[in-house]
């Protein structure tokens, strides 16, 4: 099954840009993943084209049309159409890993790319759009954030990582930051490899990782540790 994702940009040319390459290029030439980048002006129905206007209540900026983005959601993703609909927006909940499996695991996704000050608000709760935000800090449009957003998704699909361990050990997945890696050479500049690593002794190299994941996920992410520590302590069900 093919997983579907529909762009809604103003900038419809940023597209696939680095999704083009790489592991999401190779899942979009296998037919994996298709990408369709939707230029919103074309559904404008003014002889300006216009898609934005001055906001309500007076203020800086412009902000984008109710009407003319719900006619271009309605193109791209009709009713009976059931992919999640989403808005990238700095004011959305943060993505995570585990709303980025969630969406792995279904049909698609419709993303729009909001531009200027926002989004008519009517829009938003007309066509229930979920806002989603990449992370504290504002871009100057949605774009790079649906890149991202797209990037965490196709990797996780059936058949497109390479590699058989699937993910399962990274950072977030086991709710802690990844342990150090190290390859040859077994000097560089003076600095060698851990000698537990290359023990043999995978019992050892296990605790190893995992002291070292813990206490780097203890002095950089402590709120992720706190859920960490949760989740050991009482797995799911119990
Ligand atoms: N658009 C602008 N800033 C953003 C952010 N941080 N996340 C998602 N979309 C955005």
């Amino acid at each position: 099954m093919t997983f579907r994702a529909s762009v809604l940009t103003l900038y419809p040319e940023m597209f696939p840009g680095p999704l083009g390459r790489s592991l999401s290029g190779r899942a979009m030439e296998r037919g994996d993943v298709s990408l369709d980048a939707i230029q919103i002006r074309d559904f404008a129905t003014d002889r300006h084209r216009s898609v934005d206007d001055t906001p309500a209540g007076g203020g800086a900026g412009m902000v984008l049309r109710a009407d003319v983005l719900a006619s271009a959601i309605d193109h791209a993703c009709p009713p009976g159409d059931e992919r999640p609909r989403l808005l990238m927006s700095p004011r959305g909940k943060p993505l995570t890993q585990a709303r980025v499996r969630a969406l792995a695991e279904g049909p698609g996704v419709l993303v729009v790319c909001g531009r200027f000050e926002g989004v008519d608000e009517r829009v938003i709760e007309a066509r229930s759009l979920e806002e989603v935000s990449i992370g504290d800090y504002v871009l100057s449009g949605g774009e790079p954030a649906a890149i991202v957003l797209l990037d965490a998704v196709v990797r996780l699909l059936p058949g497109v990582m390479g590699n058989a361990r699937s993910g399962t050990f990274e950072s977030f997945e086991t709710g802690l930051l990844e342990h150090p890696h190290y390859t040859r050479p077994a000097s560089f500049e003076g600095r060698g490899i851990p000698p537990v690593l290359t023990s043999g002794n995978h019992a050892a190299i296990e605790a190893w990782r995992n002291e070292r994941a813990t206490s780097l996920t203890r002095e950089r992410r402590p709120d992720l540790l706190a859920s960490h520590e949760t989740a050991v302590k009482m797995p799911p069900g119990r």
